[in-house]
């Protein structure tokens, strides 16, 4: 069965763009409930942490980088379907392949710099939410 929560994070470049009110929009217009909702920051090892999945890709230190960089706000979303639905709204990894009308493909600049993160099954939807929030913060 498909679970109803999912976890974001707006990540640096979004945030530095201007982009959090454009994106926690659309999110909402999609019918999205907020759970939980922050403005933070990553350390390295949290970032690393985060990550672990993809640790030893070419690509792993400069998501680390990246996503230490500057401030993300994460949140936790409920809705029924939330993991997939979710990942369709945001749009594929890349956003020259992601689709018309997706939160990557209207502010995400590249492959790393892409804007949002989702979680990417109901297991680690569960285990992201723990990672950024106290159960005081998620309502
Ligand atoms: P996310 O976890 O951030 O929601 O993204 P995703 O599932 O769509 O993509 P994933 O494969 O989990 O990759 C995590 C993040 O790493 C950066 N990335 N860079 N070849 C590359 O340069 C590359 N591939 C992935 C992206 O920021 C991606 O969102
Ligand atoms: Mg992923």
């Amino acid at each position: 069965m498909s679970g109803k929560i999912t976890l974001t994070m707006l990540k640096p470049d979004a945030v530095a763009a201007g982009h959090t009110g454009a994106i926690l929009n659309k999110i909402a217009e999609a019918g999205f409930r907020f759970k939980s909702l922050k403005m933070t920051e990553l350390t390295v090892s949290a970032a690393q942490k985060f990550y672990a999945v993809h640790k030893g890709k070419p690509f792993y230190d400069s998501l680390v980088e990246f996503m230490t960089s500057g401030p993300i706000v994460a949140a936790i979303l409920e809705k029924d379907n939330a993991v997939a639905d979710f990942r369709t709204l945001i749009g594929a990894t890349n956003p020259e392949q992601a689709a018309e009308g997706t939160i990557r493909r209207l502010f995400a600049s590249s492959l790393t710099q892409n804007a949002i993160h989702g979680s990417d099954s109901d297991e680690n939807a569960i285990i992201e939410s723990a990672f950024h929030f106290a159960q005081k913060e998620t309502f």
